[in-house]
C-alpha cells in the first residue's frame, strides 16, 4: 500500500518556520543540497527546476499534500501550482474552490481523504506540511524524514501543531553533512499484532 511520508525541513529545535510563516534561515546551499535534491527530486517546486537542474519526475512519490497555509506560501510569488509534476491536494475548510486547475481541494476529513488515497494505486504520498495538517494526519503518517538545519530558532511553527499521544518511530537512515546539516529518516514502529488470551 502507498505510504504517507512527512518530508520537511526543520531547525535543531524542530521548528519548520517562524511564527509569520517565513523560513529564509534554512541552508539554501552547501554539501547537503546535491544529495537531498538527488534523493528527493519530486520535492523541488517547479519554478526551481531549471536552477537546480531537476527534471520533473515521480520516482518515490506522485502526490503531495499541503495545508492551506503551506499552499499559500507560493501565492505572493505567483506560484499557484508549485508541484505540477505531482497530484496536488490542498486541505482547507475555508477555500471555496480549487485555487488552480492543477490543484485538488479537500474540504472534508483529512484522515478519510488520505485513507482513500492510500487505497489507490500509485507511488507514495508526500506530506509537505505544515504543522496543523501534519497533526491531523499523524495517525496515517508512515515515515518522517527531517532535514535538520544546524540552527536554533527559539520560537516558531513546530513539526506538529499540538499535543498528541506518543507515537513511536524507528530511525532507519541518517546522513550528516560537513556543514552540520543532518537528514533523519524514521519509519513508524509497527504495533505488535493483537494476541488473544492464552488457551
Ligand atoms: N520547513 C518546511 O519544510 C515547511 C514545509 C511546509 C510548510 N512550512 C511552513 O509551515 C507554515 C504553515 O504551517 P501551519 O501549521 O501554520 O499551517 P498548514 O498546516 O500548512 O495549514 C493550515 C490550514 O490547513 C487547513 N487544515 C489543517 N488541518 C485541517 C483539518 N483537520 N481539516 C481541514 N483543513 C485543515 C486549514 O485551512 P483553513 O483555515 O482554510 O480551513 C488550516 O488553517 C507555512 O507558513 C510554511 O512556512 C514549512
Amino acid at each position: 500500500m502507498r505510504e504517507l511520508k512527512y518530508y520537511v525541513a526543520c531547525t535543531i529545535d524542530r521548528l519548520i518556520a517562524r511564527r509569520d510563516g517565513s523560513f529564509d534561515f534554512f541552508l539554501g546551499a552547501g554539501p547537503h543540497l546535491d544529495d537531498i535534491v538527488r534523493r528527493f527530486p519530486e520535492t523541488i517546486p517547479g519554478h526551481l527546476h531549471a536552477a537546480l537542474g531537476v527534471r520533473p519526475q515521480r520516482s518515490w512519490c506522485d502526490a503531495v499534500l499541503m495545508g492551506r497555509k503551506t499552499y499559500e506560501v507560493g501565492i505572493p510569488l505567483g506560484v499557484t501550482s508549485p508541484y505540477a509534476h505531482l497530484e496536488q491536494y490542498v486541505f482547507s475548510r475555508t477555500m471555496s474552490g480549487r485555487p488552480d486547475a492543477g490543484v485538488e481541494l479537500v474540504t472534508g476529513d483529512p484522515l478519510a481523504a488520505v485513507r482513500e488515497l492510500k487505497q489507490r494505486s500509485g507511488r507514495d504520498i508526500w506530506l509537505c506540511g505544515g504543522a496543523a495538517l501534519a497533526s491531523a494526519l499523524l495517525p496515517e503518517i508512515d515515515q518522517i524524514i527531517l532535514k535538520v538545519n544546524p540552527i536554533v530558532l527559539g520560537d516558531g511553527i513546530p513539526l506538529f501543531a499540538g499535543p498528541t499521544e506518543p507515537v513511536s518511530f524507528a530511525l532507519v537512515h541518517h546522513a550528516v553533512y560537513d556543514n552540520g546539516f543532518a537528514l533523519m529518516h524514521y519509519t513508524r514502529a509497527r504495533r505488535a499484532p493483537a494476541t488473544g488470551p492464552p488457551e
